[in-house]
């Protein structure tokens, strides 16, 4: 796409009114205002940086009060009343705003601050992106599990920060020095956001049973696994309280799957395999979900990744020939994620949080008649997107930016 400038319908507005101190950015430049092409206007900032802007958006995105419910944060104006071909009858800058008056006699207003924030280009973009969500990094044995101070982080804002933000770029945090009180783990979610159902009731508690719904209350050896892959929106995080744990980060297995074995990479992005989990706890329950074993979100990128031993289905709807390529790449996998791998041992109330769809846990095989109570669980879950809203409005209230 060319930008036509210095053709005649390039227009240098706002005779008056000025444009901001320069260097601010959030004020469109006095000197800025291009047509480029027939669909949109180039908009130039007072940092020298500039965005271009398709007038079918600035159209929908007017922010008068009957276009835009403010209060609501939500637009009202409607697809139905969209044109297409809606172009500006007088576009110009005044006191750094951009104002429009549209062909159909709409005006539109908008400041330089908000076109800023919402700028096209590639450097705005990456920022709206670490607002959606953080980078992450990638670990295997080196790892020292980051930890936070539990009280800290029920008491100080700067300490939730830290500990919402590792979770998102590692996957796991440790929580020290939170009470053995059942309540400590609840207390946590909620200070965050809400705590995440499932079948198995609001929480749980793990101690070995005589007649256990799930392998989680036995005292067997828990293979590398996400929970709850049998439900069609796995919580994001989990949080347990105690116990020695094995974990591997998923992300840093996927990356090194796709770079060695790409074949296999392939295999598991694309066969979808069964998950499900049947029993009685409250009431009867037969949960069914077909998924591939690793999903990529809209940018190409690992989304989720579900791995689960002790809830994979044996019912498989592929053809034969199609299972032994599965579990040969399945097999490939779980070997790269053991292999790079930790074992971490948490001590009592200490609480892991870490991110179910991204990080495998699995524990090693105990004796039940021999644990005097020590093994004892607490388990609860709550949404990614809780961490992330959480994130962002403490970076909003903290004045924080993190890329
Ligand atoms: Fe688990
Ligand atoms: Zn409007």
């Amino acid at each position: 796409m060319s930008v036509s400038a210095g053709n005649e319908k390039v227009r240098v507005a706002g005779s008056g009114g000025g444009g901001g101190a320069h260097g601010e950015g959030n004020h469109v430049d006095r000197r800025g205002l291009e047509e480029v092409e027939e669909r949109m206007v180039k908009v130039r900032f007072c940092d020298d940086t500039s965005s271009r802007y398709p007038y079918v958006w600035l159209r929908e995105n007017c922010q008068c009060p009957s276009c835009f419910n403010s209060d609501a944060v939500a637009r009202l104006f409607l697809t139905d009343d969209l044109d297409l071909h809606v172009h500006p009858k007088d576009i110009q800058v005044c006191d750094g705003n951009l104002e429009v008056v549209w062909n159909d006699g709409h005006t539109s207003q908008y400041t330089g601050e908000w076109l800023y924030q919402r700028a096209f280009t590639p450097q705005a973009r990456e920022l709206q992106r670490s607002s959606y969500r953080l980078s992450r990094v990638l670990w295997g044995r080196e790892l020292e599990v980051p930890r936070i101070d539990y009280r800290s982080a029920m008491e100080k804002d700067e300490s939730m920060l830290e500990l919402l933000v590792l979770l998102e770029r590692y996957g796991v945090v440790i929580l020290t020095e939170a009470s053995t009180r059942i309540g400590a783990l609840i207390d946590m979610i909620e200070r965050i956001g809400f705590v995440k159902p499932t079948h198995y009731g609001r929480d749980y508690q793990l101690k070995a049973v005589v007649s256990p719904n799930n392998l989680a209350y036995t005292g067997s050896k828990l293979g590398l696994h996400s929970d709850l892959p049998y439900t069609q929106d796995p919580p994001g995080q989990h949080e347990g309280k105690g116990g020695d744990n094995t974990l591997s980060d998923g992300a840093k297995g996927v990356s090194i799957l796709k770079e060695r074995h790409p074949n296999h990479y392939q295999t598991l992005l694309h066969t979808p395999i069964y998950f499900q989990d049947k029993g009685f706890h409250t009431y009867h329950f037969h949960k069914i979900t077909k998924r591939t074993t690793i999903t990529l979100d809209e940018e190409g990128q690992l989304n989720q990744i579900y791995i689960s031993p002790q809830s994979r289905d044996s019912i498989m709807d592929l053809d034969p020939e199609q299972v032994y390529d599965f579990y040969v790449a399945l097999k490939v996998f779980n070997d790269i994620l053991n292999e790079h791998g930790i074992t971490i041992k948490t001590k009592p109330g200490e609480i892991i949080a870490l991110d179910n769809i991204r990080v495998l846990h699995g524990r090693k095989a105990f004796d039940p008649a021999n644990t005097n109570g020590f093994r004892h669980l607490h388990n609860a879950y709550i949404d990614c997107d809780d961490l992330r809203s959480k994130r962002r409005i403490l970076q909003s209230n903290l004045g924080v930016s993190l890329s």
